[in-house]
């Protein structure tokens, strides 16, 4: 027996010794969903196959000069064609949750108007049953930036409330197909981040622009973020009612919507700095969240937007009620300062109404509010996480929560030096840091039920194209080889619950 103990203690010393004081898995509840996350648009490619239908951004990245270096997403990973090895990656990290998007065009390449693509249907049937064989939980988006072009061309897409009809009927598709399967639903990713670049700043498709931006397709309303919302709310209220009526019952999962959560914190320490960060929450993460749990946008908003506001009508207030959310999908990256800019002079944009009269900013003082990322506007504050998540517990009634994702973004090098890449250990301090932070909002008693990771591997970082690499995995977009970085073993190990051994 002495000899045992001491072979037994051999064995796990080293773990019991790196480990000591490092975050681990054991310090998140039972049955926590850990995961790594992707979008169809970023990692598919495989635009012209199987009868796919053209989408919004295929058009969008087409256009000289919206997309770095002229990138688009034709192959992006190629994971249409390489999603078992894809699946072997995530397999390979130990963990028991992906989180990835169906392709609206893929599924409806021209929504209501047209036939349903079986291939499509195909496609994601065999990705979610071979996830499901491996013993990972499918948590799937419906709306990750993208749209049938045919919507867009239609009816200007989310400036109609015709889109509302359109998406539910992709929506009760999905439920039908592979409800059977998928537990976790998410309606719509990052919506307000989404009509932020789409209808203010003219950077993400339809490239409209509202006041004062006004200079990419100049004279549109700066009423149409508003309008766009609006009808994203009420897509979602109108999948999320199919659901609960049709779905939910039989099939018995869960459905959300997925937020951008920038933590913001007072610019100056008084009433006025104290406002300015409260305006930043109800006009970038209230705005959406407030009517679906609460039934109607912050005051805030109300107060400053006046009529410009759309209300809701009694029928749609009937339907927008506590309960339209069965978790918040929480998107965390970084925190801001939030400057006043009622009291204080700020940039036209910042002084506009339809900002909340708000600067948000990285910097106080000359001192940033943490490490710079390769990403511009994103900081390393790990502390952050729990703030956020406290937030969000207090506003929304620690309503069930996800980290959805939680990214560290590093910038492209030349092939010679890949080996920076590789051994990515700023990414790795990110995670730690910022998992140790969700730790403590969950022993403070934050609901918190799952975290993923973005992302699985490099990918098409939208404007970006592939100039910023959230991965665990390096992707050489010459060769389409996924290599694990030193991120991805740190995953592994923090998974089996020892940190240290990399
Ligand atoms: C959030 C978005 O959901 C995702 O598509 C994007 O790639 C990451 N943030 C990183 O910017």
């Amino acid at each position: 027996p002495t000899e045992l103990t001491f072979f037994l203690l051999c064995l796990f010393l080293p773990c019991v010794a790196f480990c000591h004081e490092e975050i681990n898995r054991s310090q998140f509840p039972e049955g926590f969903l850990f995961g790594a996350a992707t979008s169809s648009y970023q990692i598919e490619g495989a635009v012209f196959e199987d009868g796919r239908g053209p989408n919004n951004w295929d058009v969008f990245s087409h256009i000289q000069g919206n997309i770095q270096d002229g990138h688009t997403a034709e192959v992006a990973d190629n994971h249409y064609h390489y999603w078992k090895d894809d699946i072997e990656l995530l397999h390979s990290l130990g963990v028991n949750a992906y989180r990835f998007s169906i392709s609206w065009s893929r599924v409806l390449p021209r929504g209501r108007f047209g036939e349903i693509n079986s291939n499509g249907l195909m496609f994601y049937d065999k990705l979610i049953d071979s996830l499901l064989l491996k013993g990972i939980e499918p948590f799937v988006t419906l709306c990750h930036h993208e749209i049938p072009q045919e919507l867009e061309e239609r009816y200007k897409s989310w400036l109609s409330p015709l889109i509302q009809d359109d998406f539910a009927y992709f929506a009760e598709v999905c439920f039908k197909s592979f409800g059977d399967r998928v537990k976790y639903w998410v309606t719509i990713n990052e919506p307000m981040l989404f009509i932020k670049f789409a209808y203010s700043m003219g950077i993400y498709p339809p490239g409209r622009c509202s006041a004062p931006f006004g200079n990419c397709s100049s004279g549109n309303s700066d009423t149409e973020p508003l309008i766009a919302i609006h009808n994203m709310i009420l897509s979602h209220t109108k999948a999320t009612e199919i659901y609960r009526k049709y779905y939910q019952p039989k099939q018995g999962g869960y459905i959300g919507v997925v937020v951008n959560a920038i933590m913001f914190e007072p610019y100056s320490n008084d009433e006025i700095g104290r406002d300015a960060a409260k305006r930043a929450f109800a006009f970038n993460l209230a705005w959406f969240l407030d009517p679906l749990i609460h039934g109607d946008y912050p005051a805030e908003m109300r107060h400053y937007l006046g009529g410009n506001l759309p209300s809701f009508s009694t029928e749609e207030l009937n339907m927008i009620k506590d309960g339209l959310v069965d978790f918040i999908g929480v998107n965390h990256y970084s925190s801001f300062f939030a400057k006043d800019c009622i009291h204080s002079p700020c940039n036209p944009w910042e002084s506009h109404p339809i900002s909340g009269y708000v600067n948000l900013t990285g910097e106080r003082d000359g001192i940033l509010i943490g490490e710079k990322t390769a990403m511009p506007l994103s900081y390393v504050v790990p502390n952050g996480m729990e703030k956020i998540i406290g937030y969000l517990k207090v506003r929304y009634n620690n309503k069930p929560m996800f980290v959805t994702e939680n990214g560290y973004p590093e910038g492209d090098v030349p092939i010679e030096r890949v080996n920076e890449l590789l051994h990515d250990t700023k990414r790795v301090e990110y995670h730690k840091g910022y998992l140790a932070s969700l730790a403590r909002a969950i022993k403070d008693g934050a609901d918190v039920r799952g975290y993923f990771v973005w992302a699985l591997m490099d990918n098409f970082e939208w404007t970006s194209g592939y100039s910023l690499r959230f991965g665990l995995h390096y992707v050489d977009f010459q060769t389409l080889k996924r290599t694990p970085k030193l991120s991805a073993k740190w995953y592994r190990n923090f998974l089996t619950n020892c940190t240290k051994i990399y």
